[in-house]
C-alpha cells in the first residue's frame, strides 16, 4: 500500500509474460449488426435477464474517513468506460504537447462542445492543462485500435517542454483554426479553442491541495480520414473507425458487435396497443393525468 494519495500503481507483474499466453489482437474489420438484447420488450417489463434477482447493492461513502481517494477513482474508471481523447497542445513559447484523456464526452453539437477532465497531479498540473490556459486551443483526435501503443506511449510524465511527438512515432500535420499540430495519423480529429476551464475545487477550498480542472472546448473543425466520411459528409464509418474506450484498470474496451434500437416517439407508442404503454398509463387514472393526444411533443430532434 503506498502511502501517497496520488501514486497510482503502475507495476503490473511481467506483462509481456501474461500477455503472451492471450490469443493476437483480431484485426478482422468487420462489425456485424445483431438484433437488440430483447426485441420482445414492453413496457413494464424492466430489465431483461433477472438472473441476479435477490442481489442487493453496496453503498459506499465516497468520502468516509476510510475510504481512499484511489478507491473511488478505482470504482470510478471501472464502472464508466469512458471514449479517449488524445489532445495535441502548445504553451505560450511554443512547446508542443501530446496527452491522453479519457475524462472526455461530447456535450452538445450546436456548437459542437467537448469537455475534458484533467486530475491533480502532486508535482505540477498536467501540461495539457497549463497549454490549454496559456494558449487557449488544441486539436482533439478520437483514439482508435491502430494507434493505441502510440497514444499510450505519449501518457508518460515527461517534464514540461519535452514533446511526446517524437518518441510516439506519429506524424504531424497543421491546422487550420489553431495553432497547435493535428495528428495526420488519426482517423477522425477536431481543432478546438478553450471556452473555460473550470477548477474542480470543490471540498478543496483553501487546503492548498491540487485540485482537478474540467475544460470545456468549442470545435472550430472537424478532420475525417477520406475513406472513413460517408458520401453524405454526414457520418464517420464505424468500421474504419475502430474507436476504443477505457475501462477499469489498465483494460480497453473495443466496438466489435453493433445492435440498433429506434427511439420511441410518445404518440406512436400511445397508438400501438401492443406495446402497452397506453394501458399503463391509463391504468391509474389517479396519479396519472390523461394525455391528450393533440399536445404530445413533437419529435424535432430525431438523432437526439
Ligand atoms: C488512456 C489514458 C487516459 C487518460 N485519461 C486521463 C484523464 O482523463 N485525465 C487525466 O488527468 N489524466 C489522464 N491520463 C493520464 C495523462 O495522460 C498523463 O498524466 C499525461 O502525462 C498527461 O500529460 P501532459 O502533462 O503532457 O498533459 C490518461 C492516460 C491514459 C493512458
Amino acid at each position: 500500500m503506498t502511502s501517497n494519495p496520488f501514486l497510482l500503481d503502475s507495476r503490473h507483474g511481467d506483462f509481456k509474460k501474461i500477455q503472451a499466453n492471450r490469443p493476437d489482437f483480431d484485426n478482422s474489420s468487420s462489425v456485424p449488426v445483431t438484433k437488440s438484447p430483447n426485441p420482445a420488450w414492453k413496457y413494464g417489463d424492466g430489465t431483461n435477464k433477472k438472473p441476479n434477482e435477490g442481489l442487493q447493492a453496496i453503498e459506499i461513502d465516497p468520502y468516509h474517513p476510510d475510504q481512499r481517494m484511489i478507491s473511488n477513482y478505482k470504482l470510478l474508471i471501472s464502472g464508466i468506460p469512458r471514449p479517449i481523447s488524445f489532445v495535441s497542445t502548445i504553451s505560450k513559447d511554443g512547446k508542443e504537447n501530446l496527452a491522453p484523456f479519457s475524462y472526455f464526452q461530447v456535450v452538445d453539437h450546436d456548437p459542437p462542445i467537448l469537455v475534458i477532465g484533467f486530475s491533480a497531479r502532486e508535482s505540477r498540473p498536467k501540461d495539457t492543462r497549463k497549454n490549454l490556459l496559456e494558449t487557449g486551443e488544441c486539436v482533439v483526435s478520437v483514439v482508435t485500435e491502430h494507434m493505441i501503443e502510440a497514444v499510450n506511449a505519449t501518457s508518460l510524465d515527461v517534464p514540461h517542454g519535452v514533446s511526446e511527438w517524437a518518441f510516439s512515432g506519429l506524424v504531424a500535420t497543421s491546422s487550420s483554426t489553431v495553432k497547435p499540430n493535428r495528428v495526420k495519423d488519426a482517423i477522425f480529429s477536431m481543432e478546438g479553442k478553450l471556452l473555460e476551464m473550470k477548477q474542480l475545487d470543490y471540498g478543496h477550498e483553501g487546503d492548498g491541495k491540487p485540485h482537478g480542472a474540467l475544460a470545456i472546448i468549442k470545435v472550430t473543425r472537424f478532420w475525417i480520414r477520406e475513406d472513413a466520411l460517408t458520401e453524405a459528409r454526414d457520418h464517420v464509418d464505424l468500421s474504419k473507425l475502430r474507436p476504443l474506450v477505457q475501462l477499469g484498470g489498465i483494460s480497453y474496451g473495443r466496438v466489435r458487435e453493433t445492435f440498433e434500437l429506434p427511439r420511441p416517439r410518445l404518440e406512436d407508442e400511445m397508438k400501438d396497443e401492443s406495446k402497452g404503454l397506453r394501458s399503463i398509463l391509463e391504468g391509474d387514472a389517479e396519479t396519472q393525468p390523461a394525455l391528450d393526444p393533440s399536445k404530445l411533443p413533437h419529435e424535432d430532434l430525431k438523432h437526439h
